[in-house]
């Protein structure tokens, strides 16, 4: 008998398995994990990667990309630029959300959004749906052909003019979502409440970003948060509440676990990162900084990272939403210096998530290896349904990522490959950078640069592992 030869073997990292972390060389062959052990023989290519820690490659389950953000309003990011930086930041897999024109239908929207990705993407894609039309066709026919079809997971929101739905609507969805068997997320945040708040603020005179910050005060989220998780107990299906941004909101999910709720929970690096005096920066900078939830008090970020050490967060996303600053398409369109109201909410992240979460947590000593690995990747594919991605194991796609955990950099935008023209972590300083990304046993990142060819592919996804 001829000894294996594999397509390729990584060699002398340390790896990270979802049974701990040894010290093995990883065998691929087709774009898949075929074996982990030692001394495993030949292969066409060998990577040596001594002194380097082998990760699952990064999920993202939180990005927004060309997504329609308002007239004169565009997003910074379409699919090359995004996927080229998610995979520079570590990551093989993005989950961006589809969300439909005003007026369009959720399946020609989502139509449009796999043409826009296809050939496009440096790693693989698949799309959460946004709710934002409760219509008989929407509910009756769009929503379980497009469940069916692999789109298993889908956002609603409780804040923004035009998506907001009211609770009987958000009601209306997760009976869809109970009947056809698919994972609801929800954007908690009391618009009404917001309104009331913004309405005041322009009265008086205040207009500055920061008041952004103010008019989403924490009890906005943490009622929202409330109520979302009361109507998923009343619908009797599961919720994953993405981005919390603070510890009231958190608590709201422990209690509601201790009475037996199934539900989900999500943060981003904003908010054990960045506050509110972010807003405040000085000539219209605050404007960078503007996102929802906002970033809260630095007393959060303990909180946050209570729950990032301790469990009760699963997933550990960018929720990249990129516009640019100095462009008349973006933060500093005409207008936004009229009032916060105008300034597009969101800001770009794909590529500095995980690098950010290595540096706080692991090299700090806050987090093991094997949780980051659970928080930035495993749990996604298993929440998400992706079957075949989020761990080193053999059977699985081949997406790793090699990390040199003694790696000093400074973020800078300079180094950066996302559509934006900022970073609000611009001069952050962060030990550990992932230098090489593999998708499906192909190198498609080495020490920054990007593969030219986009071998990205669509992931039709099965049932979230919760409803199984
Ligand atoms: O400000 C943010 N986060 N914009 C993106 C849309 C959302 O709510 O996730
Ligand atoms: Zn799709
Ligand atoms: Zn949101
Ligand atoms: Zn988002």
């Amino acid at each position: 008998m001829s000894p294996v030869c594999f397509d390729t073997i990584i060699r002398g990292a340390r790896v990270v398995t979802p049974a701990g972390v040894a010290r093995c060389e990883i065998g691929i062959s087709g774009g898949r994990i075929a074996a982990l052990g030692l001394s495993l023989g030949e292969a066409t290519e060998i990577i040596e990667a001594e002194g380097l820690i082998a990760m699952p490659g990064g999920i993202d389950s939180h990005v927004h990309i060309s997504q329609p953000s308002g007239p004169g309003i565009e997003m910074a990011d379409d699919f090359g630029s995004a996927t080229r930086a998610a995979v520079a930041g570590g990551n093989t897999t993005v989950l961006p959300f589809c969300l439909p024109e005003d007026g369009q239908s959720l399946r020609v929207a989502v139509a449009e959004y796999h043409a826009k990705a296809a050939g496009n993407c440096h790693c693989d894609v698949s799309f959460h749906l946004i709710v934002k039309a409760t219509d008989p066709v929407t509910l009756g026919q769009d929503l379980p052909a497009l469940i069916a079809a692999g789109h298993t997971s889908f956002k609603v929101f409780m804040t923004y003019q035009g998506l907001a739905l009211s609770d009987r609507e958000i009601l209306e969805v997760m009976s869809v979502a109970k009947e056809q068997g698919a994972l609801v997320m929800v954007h908690a945040e009391n618009e009404d409440a917001i309104e009331f708040l913004r309405d005041k603020a322009e009265r008086e005179g205040q207009t500055d970003p920061l008041f952004h910050a103010r008019t989403r005060p924490v009890p906005v989220e943490r009622e929202a948060t409330h109520r979302a998780i009361t109507l998923a107990e009343i619908a009797d299906v599961p919720l994953t509440i993405v981005h919390v941004s603070n510890g009231e909101s958190l608590e709201e999910i422990r209690r509601s676990r201790a009475r037996g709720a199934k539900v989900f929970a999500e943060t981003c690096p904003q908010y054990i990162t960045l506050t509110a005096a972010d807003l405040d920066r000085a000539g219209f900078e605050g404007a960078k900084y503007v996102c929802s939830p906002p970033p809260r008090a630095a007393s959060d970020w303990e909180a946050i990272w209570s729950g990032i050490c301790n469990g009760d967060f699963e997933l550990f996303s960018s929720d990249h939403c990129p516009f640019r600053f100095a462009d008349p398409a973006g933060k500093d369109a005409p207008g936004a210096r009229t009032s916060f109201r105008n300034i597009p909410n969101g800001i770009p992240g794909v590529e500095t998530r995980l690098p950010i979460l290595f540096s706080e947590g692991v090299s700090k000593g806050r987090i093991s290896l094997e949780r980051f690995a659970a928080i930035t990747a495993t749990n996604h594919a298993r929440l998400y349904g992706l079957k075949t991605k989020g761990a080193i194991m053999v059977g699985m796609d081949a997406d790793i990522v090699l990390w040199d955990p003694e790696m000093t950099r400074e973020i800078r935008q300079d180094d950066l490959h996302h559509g934006s023209d900022y970073t609000p972590w611009e001069g952050f300083t962060v030990t550990g950078w992932p230098v090489r990304t593999i998708l499906r046993g192909e190198t498609v990142m080495h020490e920054g640069d990007v593969s030219g060819v986009p071998t990205g592919a669509h992931i039709a996804r099965s049932a979230p592992e919760v409803l199984l």
